[in-house]
């Protein structure tokens, strides 16, 4: 996920039960014009594996020398992004945007097949809008090119995130192909995991907002799914703790200052849904001192056991 699911992230993500992650998404001029920032993105820990390299552009050759760039730096494998909705990469004809075109997104998958060792994996929307719903025919393109999964994000570029996704779409897909399909799109919970399971037969879910400032809900998912139990969703100081840690891994991977700014980003996802969080929020984005940013943090989750605990009192009297 663009801006979300960088090196540090991932860590988090795998430490806390992700199977497997994939970069963010990676443009394949850049890497052909060997850009310094769309290099960055390649870097990765081992710990982060299984690890996939998202890339994204729309002329085949271009994609297939961006792919053999990625490869060089021995991801498990790679992801071709036929889903991204923003307009700085559908105007370019890259993400969604393919999926007007299912000739050039077999000669894309083609290509990047082509061109390197490792796995393919590809990640689509339903269609460009309602009125041209190619998944299923898009499918069966990315199979018979040599893909081994297909994630589908079960809305279409016009959507954008708006309505729900309709998992009656991942069903259809999985009865449609032979490759692995992994269902997307609105999973919260331990239980929405399952209820994607029962209700499409797919072989693998992908958690996007739901993980975000939310690493607990791999773990909690997994034991869900082995024991039936829900574990208790993580009390405001552990996420606060995380949000900490979560800051210096930021720090270390970025330096100062690119660390504090892109983690601002992320400390909005922890601190969601908590009283009086929109005030912290704005508060961190004027600080650049990490001992500030602590300071104000642990003062705030001090607030907010005193409340949680005066609301005990209140509850129990
Ligand atoms: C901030 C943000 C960045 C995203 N960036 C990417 C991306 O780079 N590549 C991609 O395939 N999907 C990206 N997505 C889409 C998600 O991967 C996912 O398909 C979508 O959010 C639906 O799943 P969810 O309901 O679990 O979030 C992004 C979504 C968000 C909210």
């Amino acid at each position: 996920m663009a801006g979300i699911s960088d090196s540090p992230a991932r860590k988090i993500a795998r430490v806390h039960g992700a199977d497997m992650t994939v970069s963010e998404l990676v443009a394949s001029e850049g890497l052909v014009r060997n850009c310094r920032h769309t290099r960055e993105l390649l870097k990765f820990d081992i710990s982060e594996r299984p690890l996939g390299i998202q890339i994204f552009g729309s002329i085949p050759a271009r994609m297939a020398a961006a792919a053999a760039i990625a490869a060089s730096s021995s991801p498990d494998f790679i992801d071709i992004n036929f889903g991204c909705p923003a307009r700085k990469v559908v105007d370019k004809n890259g993400g969604s945007s393919i999926l007007k075109d299912l000739k050039l997104l077999g000669a894309i998958v083609s290509a990047v097949v082509d061109a390197v060792e490792i796995p393919i994996t590809v990640k689509i929307r339903a269609g460009w809008n309602s009125d041209s719903l190619v998944y299923l025919e898009a499918g069966k393109v990315i199979q018979d090119r040599g893909a081994v999964a297909v994630t589908l994000h079960a809305r279409t570029r016009e959507q954008g995130f708006s309505g729900d996704a309709d998992w009656e779409m991942i069903a259809r897909l999985k009865d449609h192909v032979g490759i692995a399909v992994i269902g997307n799109g609105d999973i919260f919970t331990p239980e929405d995991t399952v209820r994607m399971f029962e209700r499409t037969g797919c072989d693998a879910v992908m958690i996007g907002r739901g993980s975000m400032g939310n690493p607990w809900i791999f773990h909690r998912t997994k034991h869900y799914l082995a024991t039936g139990e829900i574990l208790p969703e993580p009390k405001p100081r552990q996420k606060i703790e995380m949000a900490l840690n979560h800051l210096d891994m930021m720090i270390a991977h970025y330096g100062m200052p690119r660390g504090v700014f892109k983690m601002r980003a992320h400390f909005c996802h922890y601190l969601k849904g908590h009283p009086g969080s929109a005030t912290i929020r704005a508060a961190i984005n004027r600080l650049l001192s990490v001992d500030e940013i602590r300071a104000l943090l642990w003062d705030y989750a001090s607030g907010l056991e005193d409340q949680l605990q005066g609301a005990d009192v209140r509850l129990s009297a």
